[in-house]
């Protein structure tokens, strides 16, 4: 990556104004549930704190829509990263006007204060100026190490970037580094994994694909609709019936470019989407009127797992079953456990099934986790994230 990065720049006693992506997934008792963006974050904050920069932590905690939702106050996160640290972490209840000020001004060298969530403040998903400058005024430097919001122009992603010296932090060096690398120079065959509900969503995504992967597998509710465009009557399951054509077509290109595309062949099916209800595995062709599709089945798992004995590369992005639902999570997790398993780079984009490849106890043999779902999807889509270039170009002398 050409941006400037943290090492580049001298942050001794500098005010550091560092956004990380700390929307973490909180089970229902609000308790932390997923490490890997935690565990991501750390580098950072670490080497900013031992480099003698006052650090000022900034990130967003779901979608509360620019109210103060206290079920996504910052504080268990706070907590969290100060007992993976062993460091104090400081926290405001304000994310911008004088609180944080004042709490900036008892800083000192190395210490660490977080901004409460973000998104409590309707300006910073609107990229509101007056925001951006109230967060340049805290700092002397920008740094983005938050890889999973840097599709959006936010305040803190974009605004304040244009106002501040601004660099890129390690996380987002190594999740650029990581995540350009496999599509640029990959070892082959290599293949994706593709799953979650819509084709809508990975349309861009499909048709980049075609041009780059050898094999996509393709599972999770958008196998459906592929399913309906090849003709197969799916009972009650999900399906984007506006998409079907779509869908077509792209089975069509797959055709032209020489991409295999492999489509589930059976399924774990249920009477409705819940733990508790009755299951049965079905072929494709035979899955009753009333009963929907919800993992993938047995059959298919064996059929993935033979195309990815051959991978060199794999690259996945969706879960390939409801898997918020424990019942319709072990085709996802079984897959998740045979890519671990693998002499292969193994690169698995962000979002819905980082938890799934953590329950499945195999995140760590994995090459690399992305902290980006959506971000990570627009990066594959070969999209410019705009608060990436927002960074400053890296100097070359
Ligand atoms: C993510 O978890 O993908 C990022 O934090 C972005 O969250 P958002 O989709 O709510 O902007």
């Amino acid at each position: 990556m050409n941006k400037s990065s943290v090492r580049d720049i001298e942050v001794k006693g500098k005010r550091v104004f560092l956004r990380v992506d700390l929307n973490v997934t909180l089970n229902k008792d609000g308790e932390i549930i997923e490490e890997n963006k935690i565990r991501s974050a750390l580098p950072t904050i670490k080497y900013l704190a031992e480099k003698g920069a006052k650090v000022i932590l900034a990130t967003h905690l779901g979608r509360p829509e620019g109210q103060v939702k206290e079920e996504l106050r910052l504080d268990p996160v706070a907590r969290k990263l100060a007992d993976t640290l062993g460091h104090p972490v400081y926290k405001t209840d304000h994310v911008a006007g004088e609180e944080p000020k004042k709490a900036l001004e008892m800083l000192k060298d190395g210490d660490i204060l977080m901004l409460e969530n973000l998104r409590f403040h309707p300006g910073e998903t609107e990229n509101d100026p007056e925001l951006a400058e109230q967060f340049a005024q805290l700092a002397d430097v920008y740094v983005n190490d938050a890889f999973g919001t840097s599709h959006r122009a936010h305040a803190s992603t974009e605004g304040v970037a244009r106002l501040l010296t601004s660099v890129a932090g390690l996380n987002l060096e190594k999740e650029i580094e990581n995540m350009g690398k496999i599509l640029k120079s990959p070892e082959r065959p290599l293949i994706a994994v593709l799953g979650g509900t819509k084709v809508a969503d990975k349309i861009g995504l499909l048709h980049h694909f075609m041009t780059i992967v050898d094999v996509i597998l393709i599972g999770g509710g958008m196998a459906n609709t592929f399913l309906k465009a090849k003709g197969y009557e799916l009972g009650k399951s999900f399906v984007e019936e506006d998409k079907v054509e779509e869908a077509r077509s792209i089975l069509d290109l797959a055709d032209k470019s020489r991409v295999k595309m492999v489509l589930p062949v059976d399924f774990i099916t249920a009477s409705e989407p819940s733990n508790e209800a009755d299951q049965k595995v079905v072929f494709a062709e035979f899955i009753p009127e009333e009963w929907q599709a919800l993992d993938i089945g047995p059959e298919t798992v064996k059929m993935f797992c033979e195309e990815l004995k051959n991978a060199k590369t794999v690259v996945w992005n969706g879960p390939l079953g409801m898997i918020e639902l424990e019942a319709f999570a072990q085709g996802t997790k079984e897959i998740a456990r045979l890519i671990a398993d693998l002499p292969i780079v193994s690169v698995i984009g962000g979002g819905d099934i980082v938890t799934a490849v953590e329950s499945a106890g195999v995140a760590d043999n994995m090459t690399h986790i992305s902290t980006g779902g959506g971000a990570a999807l627009k990066f594959w889509e070969g999209k410019d994230l705009p608060a990436l270039a927002a960074l400053q170009e890296k100097v070359t002398v």
